[in-house]
């Protein structure tokens, strides 16, 4: 019901010029509260005047039909709260000292506060240009998305199973914890790592994070200062990039060639960098393999420069041509990498869950900084994770992963070449879970994007991996999330926008 202060006056007080109060009996909200924020609303939206009177409550419970109760509740709760005051000989009235015309304003238009708020400063590292991860015409989860694992064969009983148990243990819930994250999942993460990606460590040097993005954030953290020169791939990854803009390094894109990075230019542009982010099993997005030369040259500028060397191992479980290439860690002899891996791929994404192998005498730095950070990981999962690995299920759901993306892959080539022939060129399909597509003569890879969007196709677009202006346009095209079955029509839908956009700019301008 609805009170109207406007209508003929209740009581013998003088009419009072006041909005419309409300009350819902059928409404799950105590009636006490719905005549609080009433008149809090009415206040803060400046329809309520400061001096204004307010019925009294018996008028205003007689009013609404309820009783005076809850209406005597409001009355205190807005008079404690400081929207009411009580005048001597006149009753209770509008605060006179409520700003109402600034707190008009901040709740009509809650999201675009007017100008006389003041200031409102935010850190100046996001104010540098942002080019967001998923671009706006992308939404929903479509073939070829590059982020995208095959999730309907992830190992749910399994999981379920050793999850239902962690839980009836009591697990992760107790209250000790290590900012390096848990032992036991360290110590399977090093087993693991030493025996398939050869990387030089033990469990006292793997701290686990949130995902390996987290793992590039700490490290950015302990071993960068703002202005630091940081040598990245050109093309590469970018959500790395992101992170260190935002820690205020300065980014050096130093281009890759068939071998990877390219040292030399590297030297060339910045000597003196503080570090390299580099994807030496699987460069991304152009998928080639860094040559053992080009690895000792990096590791050789590293040791002389004092530099660090990020190195982002990703997907490096899946190669499809060759055996497993060793991390670049495993050349180390001078303690100059810092090896980041994660679950998100051999896994899910959605897990978070990653980690970073820290060089002995840098981990007083690291764990400084997640003391001041978020003290460490979540536990429960991490133990899950642990018995996951530690039963064997890992190694058996890597093993059948491996055979089903190498299908997938094959699948993706022959539609790729049975459609498109020699009108593109396939690159970095030797591993990982995406390929890039390079179409001859295509100088514009957004556009194509967004109308192949319109066909659940989800494309990426090359030239967003670039730092600078793009030197090659094309798509990197994630199959690890595309079912087999899918991907002929997918592929005949790409071919299909490419197509349009070839013929469209094959049509002369109109007059
Ligand atoms: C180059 C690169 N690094 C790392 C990752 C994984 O990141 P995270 O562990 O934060 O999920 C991805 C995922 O797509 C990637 O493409």
């Amino acid at each position: 019901m609805i009170y109207d202060h406007r209508a003929p006056p209740m009581t013998k007080r003088p009419a009072t010029s006041v909005p419309l109060i409300g009350v819902d009996r059928k409404s799950a909200e105590p009636l006490h509260r719905q005549v609080y924020e009433s008149y809090r609303g009415a206040v803060l939206a400046g329809r309520l005047r400061p001096g204004q009177m307010v019925p009294s409550t018996r008028a205003l419970a007689l009013e609404l039909q309820i009783s005076r109760m809850p209406v005597l509740t409001a009355y205190a709760q807005l008079l404690a709260e400081g929207y009411f005051e009580t005048r001597a000989g006149i009753g209770t009235v509008i605060s006179e000292g409520l700003p109402v015309q600034r707190l008009a304003s901040r709740t009509i238009q809650p999201s675009a506060p007017s100008a006389d708020v003041g200031p409102r400063i935010v850190a100046s590292r996001c104010l540098t240009p942002y080019r967001p991860f998923l671009p706006a015409w992308i939404s929903g989860r479509g073939a070829f998305n590059v982020g995208a694992v095959a999730l309907e064969h992830f190992p749910h009983r399994t999981w379920t199973r050793l999850v239902t148990r962690s839980a009836r243990n009591g697990a992760g819930i107790g209250s000790a914890r290590d900012v390096m994250g848990s032992l036991p999942l360290r110590e399977a993460i090093a087993d693991y790592l030493r025996t398939s990606r050869a990387v030089n460590c033990v469990a006292d040097q793997i701290m686990i994070t949130n995902g390996s993005q987290n793992g590039v954030e700490l490290t950015v953290r302990a071993l960068l200062d703002p202005g630091s020169p940081v040598w990245v791939e050109e093309p590469g990854y970018q959500l790395a990039r992101d992170v260190l803009s935002m820690a205020g390094c300065r980014i050096v894109p130093v281009p890759v060639d068939q071998q990877g990075i390219d040292v030399a230019r590297g030297i060339k542009l910045s000597r003196n960098a503080r570090a390299a982010f580099v994807t030496p099993s699987h460069q991304f997005p152009l998928g080639m393999t860094m040559s053992v030369s080009r690895r000792l040259e990096l590791l050789a500028w590293a040791s002389k420069q004092g530099a660090w060397i990020i190195e982002d191992d990703y997907d490096g479980e899946f190669r499809y041509e060759s055996k497993q290439i060793a991390s670049l860690q495993g050349l180390d002899r001078d303690g100059r990498v810092i090896y980041i891996g994660t679950f998100s791929k051999v896994l899910s994404p959605a897990l978070r869950i990653g980690y970073v192998v820290i060089p002995r005498d840098l981990l007083p730095y690291f764990m400084r900084v997640r003391w001041a950070t978020d003290l460490g990981s979540e536990e429960f999962i991490q133990g899950v994770v642990t018995d996951f690995l530690r039963e064997g299920h890992f190694a058996r759901h890597l093993r059948s992963m491996r055979i089903l993306y190498r299908e997938r892959r094959s699948v993706l080539v022959e539609a790729l070449e049975r459609s498109l022939g020699s009108e593109a060129q396939i690159v970095g399909a030797e591993a990982g879970l995406h390929l890039v597509l390079l179409p001859k003569g295509l100088n514009d890879d957004v556009e194509p994007c967004k109308a192949a969007a319109l066909e659940q196709l989800w494309l990426w677009p090359l030239s967003q991996c670039y730092y600078g202006p793009a030197t090659e346009h094309g798509f990197v095209l994630g199959f690890g999330g595309t079912p087999p079955e899918r991907i002929p029509k997918a592929v005949k839908q790409l071919k299909e926008v490419l197509r349009g956009r070839r013929q469209a700019s094959l049509r002369p301008a109109r007059p």
